[in-house]
């Protein structure tokens, strides 16, 4: 079929590869994650610094935790290609979170009750099911790449956070966030999954956008925030 054939396919969902399909089955549990009291407090400049600070101290659990994973998981055959170096986030976390909590900050974060069954979840699906740990890194770091670059200019803005970049460091990468999404998206096409497998990893992305949601829940829960009037 022709070029133009081919787009007509791709848009209608037909055809399409297996990142066009994981969005398209996932988008709507996407949506409670955009839609939270928290995250919407957050990008509309209704939080301040502290209110900000515990999030990052959640995050820092789950990055811990997924970036070890991927450690292990570099020598995969099909998981080892996701691991970019770039997008390690570990190192970029611990600067915000000294700049936000102080140099004892290892001392003054603790993760809550969602972050701690999310990091359960990790330890039992990253390590040994590649399938299992791409649905995880997908969730993160796409979403990172994505609307994590407007929470992050909405922070910075918000917060008043000063210069180089200081708190807001885990949403900045080394290269443009297209060049990663693009070169993302043609690993999750050529992954070797049958059907079985895809609707599995399918499965586990929508679990990770609700573990997700819980955490900024939960964040909503504790710091009392009311969702916009
Ligand atoms: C204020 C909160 C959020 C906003 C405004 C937002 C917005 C967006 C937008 C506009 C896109 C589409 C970008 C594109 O097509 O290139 C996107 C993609 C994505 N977001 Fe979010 N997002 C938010 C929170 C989250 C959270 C908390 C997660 C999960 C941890 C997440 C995970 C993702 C993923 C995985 C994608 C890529 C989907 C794909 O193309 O396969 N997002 N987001």
């Amino acid at each position: 079929m022709g070029m133009s054939e081919q787009a007509a396919g791709r848009a209608e969902g037909q055809d399409a590869g297996f990142a066009a399909e994981l969005r398209a089955a996932t988008w709507s549990d996407h949506g409670d994650n955009e839609g939270s009291a928290y995250m919407s407090a957050l990008v509309e400049g209704r939080l301040g610094r502290e209110e900000y600070a515990v999030l990052v101290a959640q995050l820092y659990h789950v990055y811990d935790l997924l970036e070890r994973a991927a450690e292990t998981m570099a020598a995969d055959p099909v998981a080892g290609p996701f691991v970019f170096p770039d997008l390690r986030r570990r190192e970029a976390l611990e600067a915000d979170l000294a700049y936000l909590y102080g140099p004892g900050w290892a001392a003054r974060i603790e993760p809550g009750e969602a972050a701690t069954r999310y990091a359960e979840r990790l330890r039992e699906v990253c390590f040994d099911w590649p399938g299992g740990f791409v649905a995880h890194h997908y969730t993160r770091y796409m979403g990172d790449l994505s609307g994590g670059q407007y929470i992050g200019r909405q922070v910075q803005r918000s917060l008043d956070l000063g210069r180089d970049d200081a708190g807001v460091l885990f949403y900045r990468f080394p290269g443009k966030p297209k060049g990663y999404k693009d070169a993302y998206r043609e690993l999750l096409d050529a992954a070797p999954w049958d059907a079985a497998e895809r609707a599995r990893v399918i499965d586990e992305v929508k679990l990770a956008y609700r573990l997700n949601a819980d955490i900024t829940t939960e964040l909503s829960r504790e710091l009392r925030i009311e969702p916009a009037a």
